[in-house]
């Protein structure tokens, strides 16, 4: 395993004192927005491309090609908004920023600004983040005294606002353009794309969205160049990525690594190995939504964007949810349908029905009345949601909807009345498998 490599969370050797503005300063803050406002926009948005850096929402959308969609020439403003609504269970890689290194992340919001031109920003908060809105805030009023906000930053002539918008507590919105529905004060209804936010996005006008951790690594990419950031991490996942990691393990947390290192290895070395007494039964390395992998798929597994899809699943947000073999699949797959039900926002048909469908029939597994049908059924409607809907809060209910089945059938054959074929339920599970993300 190679060494860990910090390179967003500043300040950590200020221990309680990290997300004050004299600490960020003391450890070079702010360095990178003064050289970002000495530079062309557009090599601004070259250096973030150098960099590989691709966006830590879930996608994994290069950030510089982003920002390169924003027309140059538009009449309309363009905004950035930095998406902090991070509802994705077992993500909390975000609320570190918001609470230990808000500057890191206002820095990165100010050089994004600047390289699309943009004089008004937003920072969309979850709104269960009260405290962590509320430390960020403090950040914010404390770079607008300072002058680093406002009218002519940092002596500048350039003009930027930054505006704390709190959710209402929908995971929907933060899907990108259900917040941007929200932040123009209507219910985060996901919009049909495209058109893509950089040329349509806020108020209709070009913008750039991006999550909280991909504007947080832009400083150092500007201080230090792309080329430089690009030393990190693997040849097509490049940098480094915070993985917040939960379930029963040792030293629980969030860990900032180069992308690439061991799966098995970060598990012993950073999340202090599993608890006395519990085996593994699998881990879910990017957030619920992404793919189940049990052990085997597990050891040997490289975490970065190419590694784990080999494997079958996805670096997704990060959040690495270890599961012990204390747990049963059926309770995990009822706890993701009960959530996914409860946060589809209706308007598809397929994930409205869906997700509420699904939590019936593995509820039913649950309580003892299922049976075989009830598999296949949850199977088929995977199908018929993944890849079929505006958004992909129905592939979020799909996909592990499919991988808890296809890698766990002994645990639903324990509970289904009158037995499982094990062997016809395999071939149902290779007839929907195609909808899970694979390597090409
Ligand atoms: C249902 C759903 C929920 C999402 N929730 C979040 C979220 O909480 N935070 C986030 O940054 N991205 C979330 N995303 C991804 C965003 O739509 C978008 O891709 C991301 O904010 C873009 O930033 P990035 O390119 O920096 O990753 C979600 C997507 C979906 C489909
Ligand atoms: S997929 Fe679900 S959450 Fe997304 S827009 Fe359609 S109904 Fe709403």
């Amino acid at each position: 395993m190679s060494a860990p490599k910090i390179l967003m969370q500043r300040g950590l050797d200020h221990p309680g004192k990290s997300h004050t503005l004299e600490t960020y300063e003391a450890t070079g803050g702010y360095r990178a927005v003064r050289k970002a406002l000495d530079m062309d926009p557009l090599a601004i948005q070259q250096e973030v491309k150098t960099s590989g850096l691709r966006g830590r929402g879930g996608a994994g959308f290069p950030a510089g090609m982003k920002w390169g969609f924003t027309p140059r020439d538009s009449e309309k403003p363009k905004y950035v908004v930095c998406n902090s609504d991070e509802s994705e269970p077992g993500t909390f890689k975000d609320r570190w920023l918001l609470e230990n290194d808000p500057h890191t992340v206002i820095e990165g919001i100010m050089i994004a600004a600047i390289a699309i031109d943009c004089h008004l920003a937003f920072n969309y908060v979850r709104g269960e983040y009260s405290y962590q809105g509320q430390c960020f805030q403090k950040a914010v009023d404390e770079a607008y005294a300072k002058g680093y906000l406002g009218k002519g930053i940092l002596g500048s002539d350039y003009d930027l606002d930054l505006v704390v918008h709190y959710g209402a507590g929908a995971y929907i919105a933060g899907e990108e353009t259900g917040l941007l529905e929200s932040l123009e004060g209507r219910k985060a209804m996901p919009r049909n794309k495209p058109p893509f936010p950089a040329v349509e996005g806020l108020f209709w006008c070009p913008t750039v969205i991006n999550n909280t951790e991909t504007l947080a690594a832009v400083p150092w990419i500007i201080e230090n160049g792309g080329d430089a950031y690009a030393q990190y991490g693997t040849e097509k996942s490049k940098g480094t990525k915070m993985w917040s990691c939960s379930g029963p393990i040792n030293t629980p947390g969030v860990y900032e690594v180069e992308f690439g290192v061991e799966m098995m290895g970060f598990v012993e070395e950073y999340c202090g190995g599993l608890m006395e007494g519990v085996g593994l039964k699998g881990i879910v390395p990017g957030g619920s939504s992404v793919p189940v992998m049990k052990p085997e798929q597990c050891q040997g597994a490289r975490m970065d964007y190419e590694g784990l899809l080999e494997r079958g699943s996805l670096v997704g947000s990060g959040g690495f949810i270890v599961i012990g073999d204390n747990v049963s699949a059926v309770d995990c797959l009822l706890n993701l349908a009960h959530f996914y039900a409860h946060e589809s926002c209706g308007q598809c048909t397929p994930c409205r029905e869906g997700c509420g469908w699904i939590e019936q029939l593995v509820g039913e597994i649950r309580n003892g009345n299922g049976r075989q049908a009830n598999l296949t059924k949850v199977l088929e409607l995977a199908d018929a949601m993944a890849g079929k809907t505006i958004c992909a809060l129905a592939d979020a209910m799909a996909w592990p909807a499919v991988a808890f089945i296809k890698n766990y059938p002994e645990d639903f054959a324990k509970l289904c009345a009158g037995g499982v074929d094990l062997e016809a339920l395999g071939e149902a599970v290779s007839r929907h498998d195609h909808i899970l993300p694979r390597a090409s």
